[in-house]
């Protein structure tokens, strides 16, 4: 039998520049397709900076393999205390939703409008992500949470874009565009694309819609070794929200940005379902502040949530994980009673494109590369595909608040968790808390509140008025079912007219052509 050709020179040289020949041992036993597609592969790949992140993530393995070994609490709270000069966020640069007094809430409203009708406001949709705990084979957007209506999260957000393009042009009489800028990674890109072609892009002009891959890193062992997820295939991950610096760069997504005129941009994950998208009230007090980096953030919910808190580490603005936190640090109150540290991260940014260019020319390579531990199928010494029951493999990540600290005038903007912050992070089966229930749970009751604020009465089955409830605990059980459509109210504005003195049976579906009472109306 003839044996294949051995693999070009120049792929066993960069393999062997960068310590990782074995990914060839199964070349003699692939198809001449497998062998293409895994040259290719490694072309992709340059010596140094590979042989650099598997040293790098080896070297993380193996301190953190120590540190667990002396008794850090791993993942938890009250081990690690390597943050000793934590100080809150100052006052100063703080707004809140729940403080603030509305006149002034209504003038940064207006100064956000103001700059998306002038067209200078893109979103950006963190994308990338492998969605492992949802357990998914599809993008995370294209997720129905079992709504009324059935809509996923993308449909969601088209919309939300849609509605608040609406609203500045009803304000201020002129037609305005807020191009959606979605980064996703090898994983989520043609699924994506598909979807929405299929969906027509959910009514908003295509071009206006700008998808960009992320860059993907290989995954390694514990002693730094690429792992084979199948013979001629290396396990490959995306490189953290944080991999967006790069992927701007490598997509020229800020030229894109400048030939629109876009000066300021809200950047946001897929899977909280409340996100609002270009938040007009975020937007225009981000730039009232001349702020070139915010953060919303929300109250965390209890002392020892497993949420990054905004705060300042000597001086510097960052985002310290619930791990990093000693318990007396997360347990530390205010004279008023209130946490000392009370700034969940919800990872929803806005950023200047002038802050992005100098994070993309000059800070990028700074970035902190931070370690994940996780389960990754691996091919044995037999070729034999392997799923792991323990973690056995390494992902290098960055994440995107990491720029704080190169921000010259950073704000945080604290909103109520039940209006803004709902994230779709575990399967049903894995448990309650950031589930498709909990998620579908938090829009209805925020549109049940809404609708309710405006006037409706909700029916039970005998035809008598169901008393009105207010949600005392996420998990409380909804009186009755309402969904409203995005494209007919933002924030539970301009409802009266659908709603006011009516009664409804539940479930109401409120769409931009019609009231679809599923149950009946009155
Ligand atoms: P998560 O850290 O929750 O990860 O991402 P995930 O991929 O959604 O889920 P798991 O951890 O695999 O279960 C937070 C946000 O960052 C995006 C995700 O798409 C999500 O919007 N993300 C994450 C990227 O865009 N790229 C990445 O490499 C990782």
């Amino acid at each position: 039998m003839l044996l294949p050709p051995p693999a070009p020179a120049r792929v066993r040289e960069l393999l062997g520049r960068a310590g990782q020949p074995e990914v060839l041992r199964f070349w003699e036993q692939l198809s001449a397709e497998e062998r293409r597609l895994l040259e290719a592969a490694v072309q992709q790949l340059e010596a140094g900076p590979l042989r650099d992140h598997c040293q790098e993530a080896a070297a993380a393995a193996t301190a953190r393999h120590r540190e667990q070994g002396q008794g850090a609490a791993p993942g938890g709270g009250g081990g690690g205390g390597t943050h000793r000069n934590m100080q809150p966020l100052p006052g100063e640069v703080t707004g809140s939703t729940a403080r603030t007094e509305p006149h002034r809430l209504d003038n940064w409203r207006d100064r956000g409008f103001h700059e998306i009708s002038e067209n200078r406001v893109a979103v950006l949709l963190l994308a990338g992500g492998q969605g492992t705990r949802l357990g998914v084979s599809y993008p995370k957007g294209m997720y129905d949470v079992g709504l009324p209506s059935g809509k996923t999260l993308y449909q969601i957000q088209a919309e939300r874009i849609r509605k608040v393009q609406q609203l500045a042009e009803e304000r201020l009489g002129k037609k305005c565009v807020v191009p959606w800028y979605i980064m996703t990674s090898e994983f989520t890109l043609e699924p994506t694309k598909k979807f929405f072609a299929q969906h027509n892009y959910f009514g908003l002009v295509e071009s206006n819609v700008v998808m960009f891959e992320q860059q993907m890193l290989p995954a390694v062992d514990f002693n730094g070794k690429i792992i084979l997820e199948q013979k001629g295939r290396i396990a490959m991950a995306p490189d953290g929200n944080g991999g967006l610096y790069r992927a701007l760069m490598n997509n020229k997504i800020l030229e894109d940005m400048d030939r629109r005129g876009i000066c300021f941009v809200h950047v946001y994950c897929v899977d909280n379902i409340l996100v609002k998208l270009a938040d007009p009230v975020f937007i225009g007090f981000c730039v009232e502040k001349g702020a070139d980096c915010g953060a919303k953030v929300v109250e965390k919910a209890y002392p020892t949530e497993p949420v990054g808190v905004v705060c300042l580490v000597d001086g510097i603005y960052q985002v310290v994980e619930y791990s990093e936190v000693s318990q007396e640090t997360v347990e530390q109150r205010n004279p008023d009673g209130g946490l000392t540290f009370n700034a969940g991260n919800i990872c929803n940014h806005f950023f200047t494109v002038d802050f992005l260019k100098s994070v993309t020319e000059e800070f990028e390579p700074q970035l902190k590369r931070h370690i994940a531990v996780k389960k990754i199928p691996y091919v044995d010494e037999q070729g034999n595909t392997v799923r792991p029951d323990v973690p056995n493999g390494i992902k290098m990540e960055k994440f995107v608040f990491d720029v704080f600290q190169f921000s010259k005038n950073f704000v945080a903007f604290e909103v109520l968790r039940e209006d803004e912050f709902s994230p779709l992070k575990n399967a049903d089966s894995a448990g309650s808390k950031d589930t498709p229930s909990t998620t579908r749970r938090a829009l209805l009751w925020q549109h049940y509140r809404w609708a309710v604020r405006a006037g409706a009465h909700f029916l039970d089955s005998n035809n008598m008025r169901i008393p009105h409830l207010s949600q005392l605990q996420e998990a409380e059980e909804l009186p009755a079912v309402c969904e409203i459509s995005p494209l007919v109210s933002s924030e539970g504005e301009g409802l009266e007219k659908y709603l006011k003195d009516r009664e409804f049976h539940s479930p109401l579906l409120l769409t931009e052509d019609a009231l679809v009472a599923l149950g009946q109306h009155q």
